[in-house]
């Protein structure tokens, strides 16, 4: 199966395929090539170039601009799509949501409107228990169902990976229930789906007074049954002030590592928590959220592998600090942006608005939040060697929009729809 998209006003996020994200400089760059084509075979980017460039193809030489060179069946596509002077790009790649929830909370969001604090809601048994009370009374397939729809509703918006976390079970047969739910969402969309376990999301309310007892139980139940199971990718904790402590999550993330999971730690939400150091230390993929973060977590970051991502929807919803994006990149640092989409402080999983949040809060260019919600996004759900760029052999995973002033236009129009189509490569 060969699609051919010709007439594209500018193909952006063109990168060779080795690059496996940006880092500091390198981050203010999106390369580009005007008046382009691409070219997408067996659901793999086969061959981009401009239009003087372009391969015959059987029934395509009377275009304009191209001269009737007889046609070669060997080249002929099956589909041709004309991108009509628009923008042709990577989809965006989510590597922190929470999207298979049970219902909603936006009793909470009055409460937050009345003054109440993310924490003063979660000590008074909202927030995270919630949810989980929820999602336990809800059915494998009610949620399923529910969780599509959130996957389907960012698929329109242009995402075309999806690291999605359970933590709303808290109790070893409900954690099952959601990476199962995940599992189920994987294998029914086109958009890569990694799951991350997050089993020390909060105490279990069976665990109220007992937060040592709840992190055996993670360890020595959960964790085991889901790597059993097969079921995650990665493995996350919640390190954060009236949560997880650094030596929880250290413990945690050794028997993690013992059954082969790498770490994906939330770290510095609420206060500077030693999330960060203790991720580095265990070659965690990447540390999430950052709203607090000294000079010391910048320093530790350096050359560990470990990427950085901030959340800028649960700032903008909690009214929180944005995290210090810039200083990051003039660090050297790689930054990843994802959205958190989750019912509590992020209830979006837009990341055209999380780029425009990345600029308009955190005074990232337009090129360093393209970078962080793309390349730099994928590296940190580790899928880089197949999406985030537009590079020969990575998947055909590709957002074609209206014909765009610039690229700048994206975060700065953030609410006007642009997008014409979105092409997933097919299952
Ligand atoms: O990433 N911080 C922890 N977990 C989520 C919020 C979960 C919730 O409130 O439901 C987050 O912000
Ligand atoms: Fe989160």
């Amino acid at each position: 199966m060969k699609t051919l998209i010709h007439n594209i006003g500018r193909l952006c996020g063109i990168l060779p395929p080795s690059v496996r994200c940006l880092e500091g400089e390198a981050m203010s760059r999106v390369e580009y090539l005007e008046d382009a084509w691409l070219e997408i075979t067996d659901g793999r980017i086969s061959a981009f170039g401009p239009r003087a460039s372009l391969p015959e193809y059987n029934g395509f030489h009377a275009l304009p601009g191209l001269t009737g060179a007889p046609s070669r069946p060997e080249c002929e596509v099956d589909e041709l799509i004309d991108a009509e002077g628009g923008f042709v790009m990577p989809t965006f790649c989510d590597s922190h949501t929470h999207l298979v929830y049970a219902g909603s909370r936006e009793g909470e969001f009055r409460d937050k409107i009345a003054g109440l604090s993310y924490e003063e809601i979660a000590a008074r048994g909202g927030g995270i228990l919630n949810s989980a009370d929820l999602l336990h009374m809800t059915s494998e397939d009610e949620l399923y169902r529910q969780s599509l729809r959130r996957v389907h509703e960012v698929m329109a918006k242009g995402t075309g990976a999806i690291e999605i976390k359970s933590g709303y079970g808290l109790r070893t047969e409900d954690e099952l229930k959601m990476l199962r739910v995940i599992r189920r969402i994987r294998d029914s969309v086109p958009v890569k789906v990694r799951a991350t376990f997050l089993g020390a999301h909060a105490v279990g309310r069976e665990y109220a007074s007992d937060r040592e007892g709840y992190v055996d139980l993670v360890c020595r139940e959960m964790l085991p049954r889901v790597a059993a199971e097969g079921l995650a990718d990665y493995v996350d904790v919640f390190c954060d002030k009236g949560f997880f402590t650094p030596e929880d999550t250290a413990r945690i993330l050794q028997v993690a590592a013992d059954f082969g999971l790498r770490g994906k730690i939330h770290a510095n939400e609420l206060a500077v928590s030693g999330g960060v150091q203790t991720g580095v230390n265990h070659g965690a993929l990447s540390v999430d959220h950052l709203e607090r973060t000294g000079d010391e977590e910048i320093d530790c970051l350096k050359g560990s592998g470990t990427m950085p991502t901030m959340l800028p929807g649960a700032s903008f919803f909690l009214g929180m600090p944005y995290g210090r994006a810039k200083d990051f990149i003039r660090a050297g640092l790689p930054l990843a942006l994802a959205s958190d989409y989750n019912p509590g402080s992020s209830p979006s999983g837009d990341m055209r608005f999380v780029m425009a949040l990345g600029c308009i809060q955190m005074k990232l260019t337009p090129e360093q939040a393209f970078n962080a919600c793309t390349i730099n996004s994928a590296y940190a759900m580790g899928v880089e060697d197949c999406l985030g760029s537009i590079s020969v052999g990575k998947l055909g995973s590709v957002i074609i929009t209206e014909k765009l002033p610039s690229l700048a236009f994206i975060p700065y129009a953030h609410h006007t729809p642009f997008i014409r189509r979105v092409i997933f490569p097919s299952l």
